[in-house]
């Protein structure tokens, strides 16, 4: 059974934001050197995939999702031969490499942008998306950056406007012009032929946008502290059906080289996003991120509910992944508290489907408050009073309890949490109770149970405090997880069969090696994972 799983469904991905991960040259940004450096730790963790978000020569308006050479490193983060060097350990470690692959949109420094916006009659001037005025000037329709303000910027010199989703130093690429799609792929066979195992794709629900460039609907529950851009419903300029066939394209370039796979950001609800598998044979995205455990209220009614809904609506070859974090969302133990955070481990780790776990995640990493005088994303910049600033979720690895906690001796890019020193790799690995060492048991268990890594999600119970499920693969032991979400204690008892068995994970590590029989009382904020008999 085993055999006909890939690489992608059984291990883990572990995503690096590389400015933060480990400084190799001193200079206060972490580099590719770092990442090497740091290999041992992704093994001992029990690591195989890693993610790194972009590395390529950028302005950094967007600190790196601002590309202006797709084949290139940027030189803050090292050349291609440390990428290859990099590569070529990664591989040797039995190990996978997850490029970061930015397609909806340019630097307004990439060549090709600078040849669009120098003429309209440029032979590039329609790989980019230029429109004229509306009669009185105005933006050519409603729709809003994600970054703050309307999406168009108005081109003095050639007297259009272009699109940007995001910022304006991050003009939208026209997806529907041929050139474009060809340059793109084979931007993307340039990196497979150097051996890189897989894309993240940056906002694939946002390649196409509607031919006719309708306005979105507006909003009529918009209120002030929310992003500008939510002031419309985004329905003709993001997931619109046309985007499936270059998905498509993107597919078939990738079944043309071996076990190669691709990972679709997108932010969508779970009946929109199944469609990114792809609308016909399931080729689409291998794994479309499924964002549920990010977005949902952290209530397990919610949660146990999205579960069931997703489990139900993947298409039959489609292979499901959750996520709890990445570096455009809070953290999750500063979102649900650093209690709440172990669960949702147990969860995260437990469910059926491919885990992401981001950086500092397994160390129960929170946010860092940044004054306001050392803010550095754009999101958080543009639109000062809303408080959305990226850069807390962003902060440097805690690694040991030296200067800067072993990321660098210069000064960080972005400061680092003051616990750093009580906090951090080093001190966890000591502590039986830490978060680090669930981390480590959690992928431990459910790296060596075939039933935690193929077999079924069988919900038990749900009640307002806790979820209990039963994963089981055929010929295997079947594991019980009961998990409250709560911090009051809850009482589990076998609902319909008698349940019996031997707990052998537990966010209260002195229940391990304890039986069950038929129930088990729980703490507040405790979770068990149960080795039924039978
Ligand atoms: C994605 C990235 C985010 C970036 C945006 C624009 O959402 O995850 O960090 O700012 O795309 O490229």
């Amino acid at each position: 059974m085993e055999e006909k799983y890939l690489w992608w469904q059984k291990e883990i991905i572990y995503q690096i934001y590389p400015r933060s991960f480990q400084d190799s040259n001193n200079d206060g940004v972490g580099d590719l050197q770092g990442i090497m450096n740091r290999l041992d730790y992704l093994q001992e963790l029990g690591i195989k995939i890693i993610w790194i978000s972009p590395i390529y020569p950028s302005p950094m308006a967007d600190f790196g999702y601002d590309i202006s050479d797709y084949e290139d490193i940027a030189p803050v983060f090292g050349n291609m031969n440390d990428f290859d060097a990099l590569i070529k350990e990664i591989h040797k470690r039995e190990m996978k490499l997850i490029l970061d692959l930015v397609p909806n949109h340019t630097s307004d420094r990439h060549p090709w942008f600078i040849e669009s916006r120098s003429s309209r009659d440029n032979p590039k001037r329609n790989w980019y998306i230029w429109k004229d005025a509306r009669e009185g000037g105005s933006v050519p329709n409603n729709w809003m950056a994600a970054f703050g303000g309307s999406a168009w910027e108005w081109d003095a010199q050639t007297e259009q406007y272009y699109y940007h989703a995001f910022l304006k130093e991050q003009p939208d690429l026209n997806w529907r012009n041929p050139e474009v799609q060809e340059a793109m792929l084979n931007m993307m066979r340039f990196w497979l032929n150097k051996g890189v195992d897989g894309f993240r794709i940056d906002v694939m629900w946002h390649m196409i946008k509607d031919e006719q460039f309708r306005d979105n609907p507006v909003n009529p529950d918009y209120q002030n502290h929310m992003p500008t851009c939510d002031m419309v419903f985004q329905v003709y300029s993001t997931d619109q059906p046309e985007v499936h066939a270059i998905v498509n394209k993107m597919r078939q370039l990738m079944d043309t080289y071996s076990e190669r796979m691709m990972i679709g950001e997108i932010y969508l609800p779970i009946n929109k996003l199944i469609s990114y598998y792809g609308t016909s044979d399931s080729k689409g995205a291998h794994l479309p991120f499924n964002f549920q455990l990010l977005m949902l209220q952290w209530d397990v009614r919610k949660i146990a509910l999205a579960i069931t809904e997703y489990e139900g609506s993947l298409p039959a070859e489609g292979w499901p992944n959750w996520v709890l974090g990445n570096h455009d969302q809070v953290r999750i133990a500063s979102r649900i508290g650093k209690d709440q955070a172990r669960i949702a481990a147990m969860l995260l780790l437990t469910l059926r489907g491919t885990p992401t776990i981001y950086y500092g995640e397994e160390l129960g990493m929170r946010d860092v408050p940044i004054p306001f005088e050392e803010v550095l994303d754009p999101q958080g910049l543009n639109m000062p009073d809303k408080n959305l600033s990226r850069d807390p979720a962003r902060t440097p690895m805690q690694w040991d309890n030296s200067v800067n906690s072993g990321f660098t001796t210069a000064k960080p890019w972005l400061r680092l949490h003051r616990n750093y020193r009580s906090h951090n790799v080093e001190s966890e690995r000591m502590d039986k109770t830490s978060m680090l060492s669930l981390y480590k048991e959690l992928i431990a268990l459910r790296q060596s149970e075939a039933s935690l890594l193929y077999g079924h999600y069988i919900p038990v119970y749900t009640d307002q405090q806790m979820i209990a499920y039963i994963r089981h693969a055929e010929g295997n032991d079947r594991f019980l997880v009961i998990l409250n979400f709560t911090h009051k204690p809850c009482y589990f008892k076998s609902p319909h069969e008698i349940y019996n068995g031997t707990i052998v994970l537990s966010s209260s590590p002195d229940l391990v090696g304890q039986s069950m029989h038929y129930a088990i009382a729980l703490y507040g904020d405790e979770g068990v994972i149960i080795r039924l008999e039978n």
